[in-house]
């Protein structure tokens, strides 16, 4: 099993380091190789993507990302820029669905800004699509406007836009998902309003024939934003497209915290996927060694679980971590008074005592 180890920038070279200490320890077949990614490889090569990065993600099983940024690059043209690493991983590799689990362990319910009952327990799934939307739709630009209400103005514009074959596939993949879990999907939109998101709903529909095991519930947008907060618990899986999902995930991933507890997966067609925290490279706490690599470790988690087939040591995995978090370890961004303050490599070190 060969993983591609992309650890990045700030942070990401502490937390990633974690993870692979944690994969060491498992004892499985797996053949880790690195290479530098956003400002790093910028440094390096001249470029945030270098083609042999590229390549080595797309000959690897599974890409292991840590985060890649840093004010020091904004300067700089728009593609030369870290960020646009990650942009060119997800197209290159076409990886359309982002899974976002946002669980609340039960030893860091405090440390939310919800009340204990409404997020005691919380285990719900987001799973955006991340190649479509307004993101991506052509045409989009800047003019002069021939009509609206100030013809002859300046004016801007973006397409949204979904195919059905976009919509059906990120469909069964939440359908699958949701069959392995609580057996209900919320299907995401703004279908009052939009054309596109009325097709979302209808297509949504058609695939949920197919699953009639699955429960289908249709949600607006707005509404659903409202829910995530009174009532996070009645959600089990949510669908939705890239720019809804783009704003619910970081709405969801507060409910649980901390961002540094939130791993993510970026999955394709042919079960290939990148695994990252769900955070950036954090310039602000970079080389301290405080970072928490909890995100990072519970990506490569899900890793295991959807790229490589080793369900049980994706398991082995998340037990460790709420063993480690019992034991009462936190890194500064989870502590609470009564906790032991550790640093990013007490932590990983910790998870590996554990498993
Ligand atoms: P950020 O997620 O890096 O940091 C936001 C806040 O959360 C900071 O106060 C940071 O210290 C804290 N934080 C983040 N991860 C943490 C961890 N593991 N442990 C403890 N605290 C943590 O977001 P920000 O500051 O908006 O962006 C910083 C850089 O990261 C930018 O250059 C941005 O473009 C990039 N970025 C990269 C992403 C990626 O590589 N996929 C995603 C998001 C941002
Ligand atoms: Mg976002």
């Amino acid at each position: 099993m060969k993983i591609a180890v992309l650890p990045g920038d700030g942070i990401g070279t502490e937390i990633v380091a974690e993870a692979v200490k944690v994969l060491q320890a498992l004892s499985l077949p797996l053949e880790m190789e690195h290479a530098p990614v956003g400002g790093a490889a910028y440094e390096q090569h001249g470029h945030p993507l270098p083609e042999s990065t590229l390549k080595l993600a797309m000959d690897s099983d599974a890409v292991l990302f840590g985060a890649v940024g840093d004010w020091k690059y904004d300067k700089l043209d728009r593609p030369l820029r870290p960020e646009q690493a990650i942009l060119g991983l997800r197209k290159h590799l076409g990886l359309f669905a982002n899974f976002r689990p946002a669980i609340c362990y039960e030893q860091l319910v405090g440390a939310s800004s919800l009340k204990p009952e409404l997020i005691a327990g919380l285990d719900i799934l987001i799973i955006r699509e991340l190649t479509g939307d307004i993101y991506f739709g052509q045409p989009r630009g800047r003019r002069t406007a021939t009509d609206g209400h100030f013809p002859g103005a300046e004016e801007a514009f973006d397409t949204m836009r979904y195919s059905r074959p976009e919509i059906e596939r990120i469909a069964h993949v939440a359908f699958q998902a949701a069959r392995k879990r609580r057996k209900k999907v919320t299907s995401v939109d703004k279908a009052n309003v939009l054309e596109t998101f009325q097709f979302w709903k209808d297509v949504v529909s058609d695939v949920h024939a197919q699953y009639p095991d699955v429960e289908l519930e249709h949600m607006y947008v707005d509404n659903a934003a409202m829910q995530l907060v009174k009532a996070p618990k009645k959600f089990d899986v949510i669908v939705t497209g890239n720019m809804f999902g783009d704003i619910l995930s970081d709405e969801a991933s507060m409910l649980t915290g901390s961002i540094g507890m939130l791993p993510s997966a970026s999955l394709n067609e042919r079960g290939q996927g990148l695994y990252e925290p769900s955070h950036g490279s954090a310039p602000d706490i970079a080389g301290q060694g405080i970072a928490n690599p909890l995100a990072t470790i519970l990506s490569a988690a899900m890793m295991l679980r959807f790229s490589l087939n080793q369900p049980e040591a994706a398991d082995r995995i998340e037990a460790a971590v709420q063993r480690v978090l019992a034991q009462g370890l936190r890194t500064p961004d989870i502590w609470s008074e009564g906790t032991t303050r550790v640093g990013t490599a007490q932590m990983g070190d910790a998870v590996v005592r554990a498993l």
